[in-house]
């Protein structure tokens, strides 16, 4: 098991354009998704790209095996390794909500996504992924994939009255970081 360290935003590595993957079922991108799972769990986190530890490679995973029991209400999203992925809207429908991110630790911002995509790629062995989704599943696509673009979500926060401390806008909330 290896922790990566994460970036945190402000870092350059963060803003670059990834690259594609053009290899599949290698070790070496095997243990590239078993080291951002290690990490992603061991910071409680429901998604993880690449480029936040440093990985300038078109790979993000996110979803959870179970409900997380401090947001019993969020949609359970299947786990996904998604390599080299093109989201696709399907209406020009938006929906905003708060989102967090692992390297902008301790804050929240409203973030306004779209509500219908498809989103197509591969899996860590070459295998095709073509889904179409909706409301949260369709949120952390979009804020993983950006990752990949060197957008963090901060720069899609459109009413900066929305956006502070997890601990000022939540009080009684655990600050730690979920996204
Ligand atoms: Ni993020």
């Amino acid at each position: 098991m290896t922790v990566r360290e994460i970036l945190k935003m402000g870092d350059a590595r963060l803003l670059r354009q990834a690259q594609p993957v053009t290899g599949f079922d290698t070790d070496a991108l095997h243990l590239l998704v078993t080291d951002m799972l290690d990490t992603m769990r061991a910071a409680n986190g429901a998604g993880l790209a690449a480029p936040q530890i440093g990985v300038d490679l078109q790979l993000v995973i996110f979803g959870s095996r179970e409900r997380n029991p401090r947001y019993p209400d969020r949609p359970i999203v299947p786990p996904t390794v998604l390599v080299n992925p093109v989201i696709t809207p399907l209406s020009e429908e938006e929906e905003s909500d708060w989102e967090g991110c692992l390297s902008v630790p301790g804050l929240r911002g409203m973030v306004p996504r779209w509500s219908h995509i498809r989103y197509t790629g591969f899996d860590q062995y070459g295998d095709a992924i073509d889904r179409t989704v909706e409301g949260f599943h369709a949120r952390v696509v979009q804020h993983e994939c950006d990752h990949l673009w060197g957008m963090l979500y901060p720069m899609r926060v459109r009413d900066f009255t929305q956006f502070g401390f997890t601990e000022v806008l939540f009080p009684g909330v655990a600050a730690t970081e979920d996204d």
